[in-house]
């Protein structure tokens, strides 16, 4: 960055993480529309802050609403926005948050860049794993039968791709368990891995 300098602040992701008594890290989820992302995300986040973790939650429908209202679902579009909310999911974990992300984010190129952006512990990939088949009969909001219909273009799964994570440090199988299994096998992996007490 030319002529723009980086201003050390004495208060430090360190000394706000102390004041929070947690580790900052991001538990990011990926997979395919439909998959659970949401639900996911939104149902450790209430375990999490039930415990009395800081968190916040990065919904990809939400943010494409502001922060991403300008993209589309081109892959240009999508790799700019997986690199805007990297950037502020870093910024929130210097603020010494727990931040859960869920965004489709289908290329590994991308999840690379933010996992590269952050520290070794702070990048937790959670692989939202359900098939194709399973989505498209959910179809929460409608949208596979209208990308199969050629009404939406470019969607994840049908003419668009999804680049499933080859080592994600959590996998999980969301083909018919409940929403409170799975939290437990997040909320048990955390504890192994040493991220949350
Ligand atoms: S990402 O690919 O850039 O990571 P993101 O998670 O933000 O996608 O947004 C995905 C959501 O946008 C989907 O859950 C769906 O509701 C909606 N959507 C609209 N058009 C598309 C499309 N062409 N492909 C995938 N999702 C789409």
């Amino acid at each position: 960055m030319n002529n723009v300098v980086w201003h050390q602040h004495v208060v430090s992701k360190q000394s706000r993480s102390q004041l929070k008594e947690q580790k900052p890290l991001v538990l990011w989820f990926t997979g395919l529309s439909g998959a659970g992302k949401s639900t996911l995300a939104g149902a450790l986040e209430q375990a999490l802050a039930a415990e009395g973790k800081h968190t916040y939650l990065l919904d990809g429908d939400n943010v494409r609403h502001g922060l991403c209202g300008d993209l589309g679902f081109d892959d240009a579009a999508r790799q700019e926005n997986i690199r805007r909310v990297g950037e502020v999911a870093k910024l929130m974990v210097d603020a010494g948050l727990i931040v859960l992300t869920a965004f489709i984010s289908p290329f590994r190129a991308e999840r690379d860049l933010v996992r590269n952006l952050l520290g070794a512990d702070e990048f937790v990939e959670v692989f939202v794993d359900a098939p194709l088949a399973v989505c498209e009969e959910r179809d929460p909001k409608g949208l596979y039968k209208k990308a199969r219909a050629g009404e939406i273009r470019k969607f994840t799964g049908i003419d668009s791709a999804y680049e499933a994570p080859e080592q994600p440090e959590i996998h999980l199988l969301n083909a018919g368990k409940p929403v409170a299994v799975l939290v437990d096998e997040l909320l048990t992996a955390l504890r192994l891995r040493g991220l949350i007490d």
